[in-house]
């Protein structure tokens, strides 16, 4: 991967989230080009410090990179809980408050963060916003009547109040995506999402709908990267923000195995 600036943001976030990891730690990876940052960053540290770590992949995609990369894999039904799950985001919220799934992994990477003990989000600061919505909210569905179920979830928009918003099936190419599942998206675009914790629990009890992308109290510390080198580090829970100067690199020094 070219360190472009936004790669370089999206490096410092990832650098500094992977020096949360310590040996014998099992850690849910997360999905996303922010993500496989953390992954080479990991597979460095493992390597360099001989760490025994093993990471529960949220995608095909991670599970391939993380693979090349020597890192030890697990399976969620291998262990009891994650010490720690790393994963980027689409959009955070002041509330921290998140949409995922631009990469169709929003279900796994949802199962894995709830199985988590600790979930720190990594983003370029761009991710951060007001008000969540801007970016298309994507919903999971089976495909065995996908369309009824994007009738349930116009009318369930309306029910609540959203009347300016469109829904579209995720392509990939000329044919409808499938997840890592087989199941479909639908990609929802609000503009605005008033109340996240809301509409998670609306979408959710509709038929056909397998999960949706907000992520409401998910994510314990949030890590944002600038182009500089800075990172902000917002730890939810002891509502405490602090800006630290990341070392570009020491990603560079690192070798592989
Ligand atoms: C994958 O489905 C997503 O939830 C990603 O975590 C999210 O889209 C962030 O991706 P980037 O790190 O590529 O922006």
């Amino acid at each position: 991967m070219k360190l472009t600036n936004e790669n370089q943001a999206k490096l410092t976030a990832a650098m500094s989230a992977v020096d949360y990891i310590e040996d014998g730690m099992t850690v849910g990876l997360g999905s996303g080009s922010t993500s496989a940052w953390m992954v080479e960053y990991l597979a460095k540290r493992i390597s360099k410090e001989n760490l025994s770590i093993k990471g529960v992949p949220t995608s095909f995609a991670t599970k391939k990179l993380a693979e090349t990369r020597g890192i030890s894999l697990t399976t969620l039904d291998q262990v009891d809980a994650l010490d720690l799950t790393i994963d980027g985001t689409d959009e955070c919220d002041k509330n921290y408050n998140l949409i995922k799934g631009g990469g169709a992994a929003l279900l796994h990477e949802k199962i894995v963060a709830k199985a988590s003990k600790k979930v720190i989000i990594i983003a370029d600061v761009s991710k951060y916003v007001n008000t969540l919505g801007n970016f298309p909210l994507p919903v999971e569905v089976i495909e065995f009547g996908w369309r009824f179920s994007k009738t349930q979830i116009e009318l369930k928009l309306l029910q609540l109040g959203y009347c300016n918003f469109k829904i579209e099936l995720r392509m990939n190419d000329k044919s409808a995506l499938k997840t890592d599942e087989g199941n479909l998206i639908l990609d929802l675009k609000l503009f605005e999402i008033k109340n996240p914790a809301k509409l998670t629990q609306e979408l959710n009890s509709i038929p056909g709908v397998v999960e949706n992308g907000l992520f409401v109290d998910v994510c314990n510390i949030l890590i944002l990267g600038n182009v500089n080198g800075d990172v902000e580090v917002c730890d939810v829970l002891n509502k405490k923000i602090t800006k630290k100067r990341i070392d570009i690199f020491k990603f560079h020094e690192a070798s592989t195995r």
